[in-house]
């Protein structure tokens, strides 16, 4: 049963409106008031529109996936990746949304990703080379971005053709950097005209991504030598099983700077806080590096190793519990709604605070305590589907999510076979949501060589 919603809308509302602009332009995970954490549902209302905070698991289910024909992406996503995202899969609505998600789906399904392994696992052993001779402490965020973006040029390029790794990489950071600054435009109804500061900067970053994509998509158009099973070629291959429609260069250079922005930087997120995670739990790295002992049995990891790490795939999932590296979901209502007895009227924000669901009180015990045995099966199989949703849920959610879990367990399991990772900061950075949830320093840990078993 769900109780009451709790309303936020007793005046002031001008003053509790600017503490919340002020909160959302500092760091928006600041801004989620403390009964998300508590409470099924709260909305409030800013300036003139209506935002309704959903954290009960059957409203989630009735949000994004019952009812998921009643809402739509809207401002609050285009207005931020628009520009960089044009009209890919992550971004585009209606009929021009579901054609490319029939087009793309068998790209990522389990069994498709698996030809991505190698690349994965090569990538891997170039982190580990660069970890392992780290002098002093290593920026362990860093490198995981520079990995996950090694493995993303590499799944898309097959090698036949180059990319600026570096500043590609840094092109998509300095993008997303810019966003919370449109997010707040959006949830204040500004015109898409406003300026907005480190625009120009964010606009000339996805003018280089793009370019640099158009480029390799022309050529590989014109060389014709598609069949080689990258990205590139299987996004020039993939059509709409129901009308046969293919992508133009334009829908495939949206959709490779979608899979660079959207893929790698989550990724990479995860990947560090686990690391950090760990470097803080000793006791649960010994674990996970015992396992990957014994099915390795001290060779180098292959990727039939990958599907038996079962501890290891439970400790990213915690890790994701905690930092879940899409941090907010966020919906707009194309039709009234009914939400825990109250009606919500077309055009309200709903925000699913993912940070705040995966800590509420009411869906897990001690919610702050990094255990990943919240995941073995049995405990998994004894809570609501919709209390952890780190790739959300319903039509919409994560199209990389295998390809997602695969390349993180592979760059743990070569990392953690021989590396053991030590906190050199008392206290662990404070997550910022810019989009993605990240660490507000640098997130710097010691790489040790730990005794193979
Ligand atoms: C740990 C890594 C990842 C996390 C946490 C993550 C999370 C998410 C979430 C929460 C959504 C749903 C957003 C919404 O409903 O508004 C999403 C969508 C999406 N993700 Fe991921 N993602 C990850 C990795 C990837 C990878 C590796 C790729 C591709 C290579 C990818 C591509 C996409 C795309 C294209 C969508 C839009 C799907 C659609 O709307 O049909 N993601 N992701």
């Amino acid at each position: 049963m769900i109780p009451d919603a709790v309303a936020n809308t007793s005046p002031p509302y001008l003053g509790r409106g600017l503490k919340l602009v002020h909160k959302t332009l500092r760091n928006p995970i600041e801004a989620i008031p403390a009964e998300a954490y508590v409470e099924p549902l709260s909305y409030w209302r800013v300036l003139q529109h209506e935002v309704a905070l959903v954290t009960d698991p059957d409203l989630i289910r009735q949000v994004l996936v019952s009812d998921a024909q009643a809402t739509d992406k809207g401002e609050s996503v285009r207005r931020p990746l628009g520009a960089a995202l044009g009209d890919g899969l992550l971004t585009a609505e209606g009929a021009d949304w579901r054609w490319q998600r029939r087009a793309i789906a068998p790209i990522f399904r389990a069994a498709g990703v698996d030809r991505f392994v190698p690349a994965m696992l090569a990538a891997a052993e170039r982190a580990h080379g660069r970890l392992a001779a780290a002098a002093g402490p290593a920026d362990v965020n860093h490198e995981m971005m520079r990995t996950t973006f090694d493995i993303i040029a590499e799944t898309m390029l097959s090698g036949r053709g180059s990319i600026d790794i570096d500043r590609a990489g840094a092109s998509v950071t300095a993008y997303l950097h810019q966003t919370h600054w449109a997010n707040l435009s959006s949830l204040l109804g500004l015109p898409d005209w406003v300026p907005l500061p480190g625009r120009r900067r964010a606009l000339d970053a996805a003018r280089y991504l793009r370019s640099e994509i158009e480029g390799l998509v022309a050529a590989r158009r014109a060389a014709g030598d598609a069949g080689g099973g990258d990205l590139v070629d299987l996004l020039l291959a993939a059509e709409d099983p129901t009308t046969g429609q293919r992508m133009t260069d334009i829908q495939i250079t949206d959709n490779l700077t979608t899979f660079m922005t959207a893929g790698h930087e989550t990724t990479a997120l995860a990947l560090a806080w686990t690391l950090d995670l760990l470097a803080r739990h000793p006791e649960i790295g010994r674990r996970a590096r015992d396992e990957i002992a014994t099915v390795t049995e001290g060779h180098a990891v292959t990727p039939d190793h990958l599907p038996r790490l079962a501890y290891v795939r439970q400790v990213l999932e915690e890790a994701m519990r905690l930092y879940p590296p899409a941090a907010m979901i966020v919906r707009r209502l194309v039709e009234p709604m009914t939400l825990g007895g109250r009606t919500f009227a077309s055009g309200t924000r709903i925000l699913i605070p993912v940070f705040a669901v995966h800590r509420h009180a009411a869906l897990w015990e001690a919610p702050h305590v990094f255990d990943p045995d919240r995941f073995s099966p049995e405990a998994a199989a004894a809570r609501p589907r919709y209390a952890y949703l780190p790739f959300g849920a319903g039509p919409r959610v994560c199209i990389g999510s295998s390809f997602a879990m695969l390349e993180a367990v592979a760059i743990l399991a070569v990392l953690l076979r021989d590396l053991r990772f030590v906190s050199v900061e008392a206290a662990p950075p404070e997550p910022r949501l810019e989009i993605t949830l990240r660490p507000s320093r640098p997130l710097l840990l010691r790489v040790e060589r730990s005794r193979l078993h």
